[in-house]
């Protein structure tokens, strides 16, 4: 089959990692027969450069017409200390997002054994934990239109704004992904103190009356945040605002160890985005250190949207022999470590001969 894949590798080590699934890709595209038009497209710092926008119009043309987004990473230190500066990279992420109406981002938070001694937590705590983070990303405060400062300068305010319908379609998605594993969802907000959640808080109750087999559970934010560190293996299904999603899907991944191996999908409207979640790491750009598996594994996140499920199972497998073996990158290794584009070259050797 023929498939468009809008490829965005972006700024940092987003081109390196890019590189070793696009590799992988290639591979696959040859031993399963299909054709991959890879459509590659400027975003973030590094449209901004050659543009002054870092979402440009023709690659939203390319990611709209193409039938999945392939993204690295987007960011760039020059602009984080300067918080007046008129153009952002991350500008760039917030437009895709909207454009392509993405309006859930999944991040599936999973443990590997070989890499449980990198967790901050003790083993027994984090051993097993296997959950989907599911975070509303098109609305909430990222989005509210009402906001900006007072003329003197003195005061500044930002909207924290929620329809109905926003909270619903990711609910429903959040209660279809629990009915596909252990039927466990829980909600987090803040109904304790804020409107808005209040509202979720309706919204879920409400949904909930389709999915009786799903044990709904409800957490407060801060109390979520607690809970993911002291219990993690009790989840399964946590769907919840922009906002606290962005704060509680950090957390999340970070307790894994696997940082370096965790990819996530942002779902929706028009064409879905599939993308590591460690961002740009720009102190190693261009050294061919970065661990390119969570974009293998985000590129193998893409073919099961694409219904090419064969073909998702060989890059999985081919990322669980790679660990297996220890061919690996330095973060996650304990003996020899090898770079990037080895460990690139060795994931699309190993599809490629595996019977
Ligand atoms: C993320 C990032 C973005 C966000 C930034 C880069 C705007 O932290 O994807 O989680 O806050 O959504
Ligand atoms: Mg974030």
């Amino acid at each position: 089959m023929k498939f468009t894949i809008a490829t965005l590798p972006g700024d940092g080590i987003g081109p390196e990692i890019i590189d070793q699934a696009v590799k992988v890709l290639k591979v696959i595209e040859k031993k399963y027969n299909h054709q991959f038009d890879f459509q590659f497209a400027l975003t973030g710092a590094t449209a901004i450069d050659k543009t002054g926008n870092p979402y440009p119009q023709e690659t939203h043309e390319i990611c709209i017409n193409a039938d999945a987004v392939l993204f690295g990473a987007i960011g760039d230190p020059k602009y984080d200390n300067d918080p007046k500066s008129k153009v952002r990279p991350e500008q760039g992420l917030l437009e895709m997002r909207k454009k392509l109406g993405l309006y859930a981002n999944v991040r599936p938070v999973t443990t590997f054994p070989s890499l449980l001694h990198k967790s901050p937590l003790r083993r027994e705590l984090v051993a097993g934990a296997d959950f989907i983070m599911i975070r509303e990303l098109t609305g909430g405060i990222y989005y509210g239109e009402i906001r900006g400062r007072t003329e003197d300068g003195t005061k500044a305010f930002d909207t924290n704004v929620y329809s109905k319908e926003e909270i619903l379609r990711v609910t429903r998605m959040a209660f279809e992904y629990a009915m596909k594993r252990k039927k466990k969802l829980t909600a987090v907000d803040k109904a304790n103190v804020l409107a808005t959640s209040r509202l979720w808080r309706e919204t879920v109750q409400e949904t909930a009356k389709d999915y009786p087999q799903v044990e709904l559970e409800f957490l407060l934010v801060d109390n979520a945040a607690m809970q993911i560190i002291q219990w993690p293996t009790k989840f399964d299904v946590i769907v919840t605002e922009n906002m606290f999603g962005d704060i509680l899907s950090d957390e999340a991944s970070v307790i894994t160890g696997s940082m370096g191996l965790l990819p996530s999908a942002s779902i929706g409207k028009h064409t879905s985005v599939f993308e590591p979640i460690h961002g740009s790491y720009p102190q190693a750009a261009g050294k061919d250190i970065a661990n390119p598996l969570a974009t293998v594994l985000s590129a193998a996140m893409m073919l099961e949207s694409l219904n090419l499920i064969d073909e998702a199972k060989a890059i999985r497998n081919a990322v669980d022999a790679s660990m297996i073996q220890g061919m690996v990158t330095e973060d996650i290794a304990t003996g020899k470590s090898y770079k990037t584009s080895e460990v690139g070259d060795w994931l699309a050797r190993h599809i490629l001969l595996k019977k």
